[in-house]
Formats: C-alpha cells, structure tokens, sequence
C-alpha cells in the first residue's frame, strides 16, 4: 500500500506520522514545494522508526511527482491554512490553483489512485478536484467531516463528564464554521441519548463549541490545529487501505442524496478498498434538513467563486 501526502507542512507531516505509526502501509511520499522541506521531514519521520516500532518507509521530495507512482491513496494538504480571524472561504483565490495542479500531476503518475483532499476551502477544493480531473466520484473524498465528529464528541465528553469512548456522535454538512451540522439529536452515551444526561440549553452550547471548533484553535495556536486533522486523515487512509467498510462523515459528490446536487459536501459515506463504497442516507428532522440545506447554500457560494 502507497500512499502519497501532498504538503509536508503541519497537517501533510502529522498524518504522514499517524500513518506510520498505525503501520499498515508499506511506504509513504512525502512531496512539497519548499525546497528540501518534504525531504527532511521524511528522515525526521524516519528516525523515530526505531522509537516507535513501524516499518512504513517514508521518502520525501521536492515536487518530483515521478516518486509518487502507482500510489494506491494520495492525500492533498497542500496549500495556505488560515490565521487567526480568516474564514476557511478566504483561502479559495491561492489554494484552488495550487489544488488543481496537485491533483492533475498526481493523477499523471496515479491513474488508478483515491484522492482525499484536506486543503481549505475543503468542500469547494474536493467540488474542484471533481471537475477538472475526471476521476469517477468513488475516487475523490474529502477530509473535514471526521474532525469536525471527533471534535464533537470531545465536547459532549466534557459536557457528559463521561470518556470519550464512552460517548458517539456525528457532524456532517459544509467544513465550515456555519455550515457545520452537528447531529445533537443523535449523539448517544452508551447508545442513550445525551439528553438523558444534559439539558437542551448545554447540548446546544456543545454544538456551537464544535462549530468554532478550528477558529478556537487558531486563535490559540497562530495557525491552524495539526495533531487531529492529521489522525482524522489517517483514519480515512487506513478505513481504505485496510477495506474496513467504516462509516465516516466525509464531503463527497451528492446526486439527489439528501434532496441534494452537483456540490461536495459532507454526509456518512462506508469507506472501503474502493473508495466510497456507499452513502448512507439519515432520516433528518424538519430542522436539520433546513439547516443542511443552509449549509449546502453556503457551499455552493464558495464554489461559485471558482473559475472553472
Ligand atoms: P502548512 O502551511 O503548515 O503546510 C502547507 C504546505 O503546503 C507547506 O509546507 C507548503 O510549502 C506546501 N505547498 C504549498 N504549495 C504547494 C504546492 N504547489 N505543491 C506542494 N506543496 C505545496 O499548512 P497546514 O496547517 O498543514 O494546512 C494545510 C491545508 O489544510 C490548509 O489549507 C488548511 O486550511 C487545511 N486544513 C484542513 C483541515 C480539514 O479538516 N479539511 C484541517 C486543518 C487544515
């Protein structure tokens, strides 16, 4: 199992380590424009092998797109993150350039590759990827539902006063502080409904919690956060490369799923060898259709700022 990651930088080296470290793939690329950049952090990667007890090979290059061969996933992290106070929206104008020509020249060496897209605007980068590559839509995934979930349910476990184990829940809709859904009604401790533990008033301030999830994190850090984004790509990574059939929320091309067209945008996929291997269809209240389709509005906004 090859896998590639586009971007060496905070998001591309801790999921490239998480790999690694899960230690289920055979070798993993490295790429980045910075010269020397993905090269040094592969054989930092590299030294703490030993430490931490995998054998995944990590290599890094400079943009020779001839070293990510045959990758069976390739991962784009490429781009500008946001500073405290930007919207994800804002980093559109650079990153849709350097996207799509990621994307174009991973595809040149990696036909048959899955591409999953983490690079923000990441709905609208994953809508971007689908237009300009003509790789079928089972093969184009984006990373921002998974987070946005984990993110979630580190909320309800405060609220809950409960681990984290112990609590299941799920955010789907746009990778954006608005566009975010958290699915309140349906998060469970130990399959009872949260609400058995908390009132309405806390579930809800849990919810805009998760929302500013990213935005309360780049006002502490400087930048954006790293350590779970780089896990939450892993994950996918691994539910494919291992054909676990898990369920993740992840943005995908909708073709009347949830009353819903021709955007990216995230709902419950089952991940698998091939990709996205089925979409699963939640029965939504009259409220969270509404606010899906809020969400959905907001995303197609974003695309129509791409110059297609
Ligand atoms: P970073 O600045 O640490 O790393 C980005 C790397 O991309 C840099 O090393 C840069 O040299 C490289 N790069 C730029 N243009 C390139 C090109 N044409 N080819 C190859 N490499 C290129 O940024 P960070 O924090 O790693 O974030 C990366 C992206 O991921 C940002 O757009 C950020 O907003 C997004 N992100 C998305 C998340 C999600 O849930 N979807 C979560 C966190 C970040």
């Amino acid at each position: 199992m090859k896998v590639t990651v586009v971007g060496a930088g905070a998001v591309g080296a801790s999921c490239a380590e998480y790999i690694a470290i899960k230690n289920f793939a055979s070798e993993v690329v490295l790429l980045d424009i910075k010269e020397g950049y993905a090269e040094g952090k592969a054989m930092d990667l590299m030294q703490t092998a030993s430490l931490n007890g995998f054998d995944t090979k990590i290599t890094g290059s400079t943009s020779d797109y001839s070293k990510t061969a045959n990758s069976d996933i390739c991962v784009i992290t490429s781009g500008i993150p946001r500073k405290p106070g930007m919207t994800r929206e804002e980093l559109i104008g650079i990153n849709a350039g350097i996207v799509k020509a990621v994307s174009a020249d991973l595809i040149k060496h990696s036909p048959e590759t899955i591409i999953i897209v983490v690079s923000n605007p990441m709905d609208t980068m994953t809508y971007l990827v689908h237009k300009t590559t003509g790789l079928p839509k089972e093969r184009i995934i984006g990373m921002g539902g998974a987070l946005d979930s984990a993110r979630f349910k580190y909320r309800l476990a405060e609220a809950l006063e409960a681990p984290i184990s112990d609590v299941d829940g799920m955010v789907i809709g746009g990778h954006s502080d608005k566009g975010m859904v958290p699915l309140t009604r349906l998060a469970t401790r130990n399959s009872v409904p949260v609400t058995a533990f908390i009132s309405q008033e806390r579930l809800d301030q849990v919810k805009e919690d998760t929302k500013v999830g990213g935005a309360t994190l780049t006002g502490l850090l400087g930048t954006s956060a790293w350590y779970a984004p780089g896990a939450a790509v892993s994950g996918l990574v691994q539910a494919i490369a291992c054909d676990q059939k898990k369920i993740y929320p992840c943005s995908v091309l909708l073709n009347g799923e949830y009353g819903l067209s021709d955007l990216c945008i995230g709902v419950p996929v089952v991940l698998g060898r091939n990709g996205i291997e089925k979409i699963v269809e939640i029965e939504l209240n009259d409220a969270e259709k509404a606010h899906m389709q809020e969400s959905a509005d907001g995303v197609n906004a974003t695309n129509g700022l791409l110059e297609l």
